[in-house]
């Protein structure tokens, strides 16, 4: 092998942490340094990523809505590019379900020239509830994915078998459709964060942390484009001015803490 690199997209840093620790327990096995691939911020995808043989990539998304993030996907699907190199394709989830995520993850690394020696579907603290999978990963699961990571450096040493199929409807068909806590459909997708006025300092940290570069920087309560409810503006905001207090949202959230906060096992698949 001649380079192990940690590729993600990962706007409140789980999929960040999981991929850079696979990462880092496969490097270590084979004596490489890793070399970091972070496509969350827009300035990032304005570049083609391009691998080749003899590199080992741990390519990681979180799961949105039960797939690969929506708005993400034709930049997975066009822009990221194998060239014979192996792939980890890892789907980082917030204790509810992964879903079809990882089979389009599976699907789309294939299709793009990588050969696929391995996935996990990892259980993490979901963006929208922390109680979901509350501080996960936390040292357990670090030391089971540094392990993971071992173990998918053995399996690239010996040529072994690309992965012939993840769980999941191949191809997916369908997202996941966020339910409210009565069970009805819940309707945020237009919804935006507030900004308190009070307590925004203007610092500016909103909109350096969007991953689709929707927040005016003259005026942080503006939203000027899409905004895929990632969460990033909410948790990195120092002030604590940012919220979510669409109704339907807050809805979700509630069906969420009522339903899936349960342990939940990760899946590692060699
Ligand atoms: C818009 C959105 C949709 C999500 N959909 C799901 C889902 O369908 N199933 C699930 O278990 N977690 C879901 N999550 C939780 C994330 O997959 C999880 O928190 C992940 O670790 C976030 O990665 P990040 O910290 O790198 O941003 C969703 C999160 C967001 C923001």
């Amino acid at each position: 092998m001649r380079r192990v690199c940690a590729c993600y997209f990962s706007p409140c840093g789980n999929v960040e942490r999981t991929v850079r620790t696979i990462a880092e327990g496969a490097a270590q096995a084979l004596g490489l340094p890793v070399e970091k691939f972070d496509f969350t911020l827009p300035a990032a995808r304005e570049e083609e990523l391009c691998f080749e043989a003899g590199d080992l990539v741990i390519l990681g998304t979180p799961v949105y809505a039960g797939r690969v993030p929506n708005k993400l996907m034709p930049y997975v699907r066009d822009h990221i590019h194998g060239n014979g190199a192996l792939c980890a394709a890892v789907v980082c989830f917030g204790n509810r379900a992964f879903d079809d995520a990882l089979a389009e993850l599976y699907l789309l690394a294939g299709g793009n020239g990588f050969a696929v020696i391995a996935a996990a579907a990892v259980a993490t603290e979901h963006s929208f509830a922390p109680a979901l999978g509350a501080g996960r990963p936390n040292e357990a699961d670090l030391a089971e994915l540094r392990e993971f990571g071992v173990k998918i450096a053995e399996k690239a040493q010996k040529n072994g078998p690309v992965l012939p199929a993840v769980p999941g409807t191949m191809p997916p068909e369908k997202y996941y459709t966020p339910l409210r806590a009565d069970g009805a459909p819940a309707k945020f997708l237009k919804a935006v964060p507030r900004t308190d006025g009070a307590k925004c300092t203007r610092c500016g940290t909103c909109g350096k942390v969007c991953p689709m570069g929707s927040v005016d920087p003259a005026d942080p309560s503006v939203t000027t484009g899409v905004c895929i409810k990632c969460q990033a503006c909410i948790r990195r905001c120092p002030a604590g001015a940012r919220t979510f207090d669409d109704e339907d949202f807050l809805s979700h959230r509630a069906m969420l803490l009522e339903n899936y906060v349960r342990p939940v096992e990760s899946l590692y698949l060699l």
